[in-house]
């Protein structure tokens, strides 16, 4: 395995923030030879993983299932009410009594202080699998599905819609590291945290990328090779009644496609909801690479799962 990947062995992956570019695009390497096919055996073998679900999920549960099975390691999937920190037990000694029986914690959490905490005690690694914040694993495949697209080629990457998501945070934090020109166009009031606009400036200026947010959505939209979007109501969101009133205009159709790049795809981490975010035509349609990145959460998982887990005390 790539020494890249080796320094990552113990470490927590709750933002693309806790690692370097250089871990990313080793990261972003493996992912391909396991799409390719290149790598046998079955090195997590005896290992187990805890899954800890405070929130719903399919292709992250099912994919870092999978990708423990193809593995060797065990993937235990522990819904929240499941757990004693359902009736009050502290994130802490979740944590460390986890500890003493898993090689890794990954977790789906409400607020991404649950992860902190959880990492603040676990000895073992902790995997974020989406939090209020953060997306990593989905920007991973992101990235790897735009990759396949246009190889090494600097794209621009519009995000269109709720620019304080999860999603748009971890991709602009991705996109930064593979020095794309990142831009969102999003309602006033649901523009991305300042704090991940500035460090994905930080590493946006290192790779030659950009960060750039428009209110106005065709502007982020001329020009760009990738249109990614999001639904506009994420999980624990409580202004429903408010974004449905100020998200329409940032709907992703087949009319606001017209001013991107002749070549450009589109992109969205599903589930979708259909004739919001996104028409049903273009969600469906030719441009569409929404079932790749799902695809790739399988193979992207197995890379982190692998490299994160330390390799077993002798
Ligand atoms: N994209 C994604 O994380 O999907 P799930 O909510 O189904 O895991
Ligand atoms: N932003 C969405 C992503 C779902 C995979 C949410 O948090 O609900």
């Amino acid at each position: 395995m790539d020494y890249r990947l080796r320094r990552l062995a113990g470490r927590n992956l709750l933002s693309l923030t806790d690692i370097t570019r250089e871990e990313f695009e080793a990261l972003l390497r493996r992912s391909f030879d396991h799409k390719r096919g290149l790598v046998s055996g079955t090195p997590l073998s005896g290992r187990t993983i805890a899954g800890i679900f405070e929130k719903p999920s399919t292709r992250t549960r099912v994919s870092m299932e999978v990708a423990s099975t193809h593995l060797g390691a065990n993937f235990i999937t522990l819904p929240r009410e499941a757990l004693q920190v359902s009736r009050g037990e502290s994130l802490r000694d979740t944590a460390e009594v986890l500890s003493r029986y898993v090689d890794a914690i990954a977790a789906r959490v409400r607020r991404h202080s649950t992860l902190e905490e959880l990492a603040r005690w676990a000895e073992i690694p902790v995997i974020n699998m989406l939090s209020d914040r953060f997306h990593p694993l989905q920007a991973l495949a992101d990235v790897m599905t735009i990759r396949e697209n246009f190889g090494d080629r600097r794209v621009r990457v519009a995000f269109v819609g709720d620019g304080a998501a999860n999603t748009c945070h971890s991709l602009m934090v991705a996109s930064a590291m593979a020095g794309y020109e990142f831009a969102v166009g999003a309602p006033a009031g649901y523009w991305p945290d300042p704090d991940v606009v500035e460090a994905a400036r930080t590493v946006a200026a290192e790779e030659g990328g950009s960060v750039e947010i428009f209110e106005d959505p065709k502007r982020a939209v001329e020009g760009a090779q990738v249109i990614y979007t999001d639904t506009w109501v994420s999980m624990g969101v409580e202004d429903v009644d408010r974004r449905m009133e100020v998200f329409p205009p940032y709907q992703v159709n087949a009319g606001l496609l017209e001013l991107a790049d002749e070549g450009a795809i589109v992109m969205h981490c599903q589930p979708w909801f259909l004739g919001q975010e996104i028409t049903e035509e273009v969600a469906y349609g030719k441009r569409s690479r929404a079932f790749d990145q799902a695809e790739n959460r399988l193979h992207t998982s197995k890379a982190v799962l692998e490299a994160l887990i330390p390799p077993r005390k002798i």
